[in-house]
């Protein structure tokens, strides 16, 4: 049969798209829901992750780009702009090329991942690295599309918060329900805001308003930086820090949609340090299979940190979102492990390196 066709064509019911609507896309969203199996030992529950790192440009922002591209063409915008860590701005950059439009992009300076500056770059983004954190680079970047000629792109844009909403559908979709927990990293928060959107509306309607796809809604988990939590603390973060790079935001965007979310599904909105994200980071990649960036890891942390607290009744089916590819930030996985070896090419000394002879 055909292959999938991206979030647009595949949920165009549910979704503020015309005939008219020009569709820029990559194909993005139908990505693996890959049981883990550790993960599952660990906690008593069936755990699985939705690995957005298989978006064609290694992130879950591919689905809200594809919406937020197509409608600013629609529009008639010749140009687009977005403040970012590093993934939304890969994303915008790639699909600024395949609508035609220049694409601007602000960074805060020396803390964005460097696959993700080489890919704005290579796809010819017009980067500006700005002297100040990812909450400076939002308020310059409203500023720039309120008074000049260019779209905003970030999940302020609420057609973003509408293709991400997608990835909440797949879920159900493929395990015929709502899961009873679902678990993500939380930035500027928009994704949080996007899933329990999502969760929401195919539990009201199904397709052509018959019987909704799913009976519940999932408690929704999100997890912080513990030097990035403004939610936690109640307050914006004023000089936000952690490792994961991609979350490092002090003022979140869609503040209350997040307390929202948290609060409407009976969740709840907590913390992880960073070495909780990078012992989760390894575990997720020696022991599961799946190689992801730091922030991603924050979503099982998180996990781990309520099962550690007795807060994980055993049974339950929880979904983790991981949400970018690791590729995107190899540093992380090259440092602390052991250096390559080097031999001759000589198969008695290759064996007895391998520890096989
Ligand atoms: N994980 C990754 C890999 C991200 O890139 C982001 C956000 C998040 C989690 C958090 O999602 O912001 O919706 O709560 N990255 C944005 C960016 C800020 O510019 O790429 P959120």
């Amino acid at each position: 049969s055909a292959q999938w066709r991206g979030i647009i064509e595949e949920y165009r019911d549910r979704l503020p798209v015309t005939e008219d609507t020009p569709v820029i896309t990559l194909r993005e969203g139908g990505t693996p829901l890959v049981p883990a199996q550790v993960l599952s030992e660990m906690t008593r529950c069936e755990v699985h992750l939705k690995v957005e790192g298989a978006n064609p440009t290694g992130s879950f922002k591919d689905r809200g780009m594809t919406m937020a591209i197509s409608k600013a063409k629609e529009e008639g915008a010749k140009a687009v702009i977005c403040a970012s860590t590093g993934n939304t701005s890969a994303s915008a950059a790639a699909y600024a090329v395949r609508a035609g439009m220049v694409c601007a992009v602000l960074v805060p300076e020396g803390k964005i991942a460097l696959g993700k500056m080489g890919q704005a770059l290579v796809h010819g983004a017009r980067i500006l690295q700005v002297d100040g954190n990812f909450d400076d680079c939002l308020t310059l970047a409203r500023g720039l599309s309120e008074n000049y000629p260019v779209a905003l792109v970030n999940s302020v844009n609420p057609v973003r918060i509408e293709g991400q909403k997608t990835a909440a559908f797949e879920i159900v979709d493929m395990l015929g329900d709502a899961p009873d927990i679902h678990v993500l990293p939380v930035g500027n928060a928009g994704n949080i805001t996007a899933y329990w959107k999502g969760y929401r509306e195919y539990a009201a309607t199904g397709p052509d308003g018959g019987p909704a796809r799913a009976t519940g809604t999932p408690r929704m988990w999100g997890y912080q930086a513990s030097g990035s939590a403004p939610l936690v603390r109640g307050e914006p973060v004023k000089d936000p820090h952690t490792i994961a790079t991609a979350i490092r935001i002090g003022n979140p965007a869609s503040w209350q949609q997040a307390e929202a979310a948290r609060d409407e599904s009976g969740g709840h909105i907590d913390e992880v340090t960073d070495r909780q994200i990078l012992a989760a980071y390894r575990l997720l990649s020696a022991q599961e299979g799946v190689f992801v960036e730091p922030a991603s890891a924050a979503s099982v942390a998180g996990l781990l940190k309520a099962a550690q607290e007795g807060r994980v009744d055993p049974g339950q089916r929880i979904v983790c979102t991981v949400t970018g590819n690791g590729l995107k930030d190899p540093d992380w996985a090259v440092a602390g492990a052991p250096q390559p070896i080097t031999v001759p090419v000589d198969a008695a000394a290759a064996a007895e390196r391998l520890g096989l002879a």
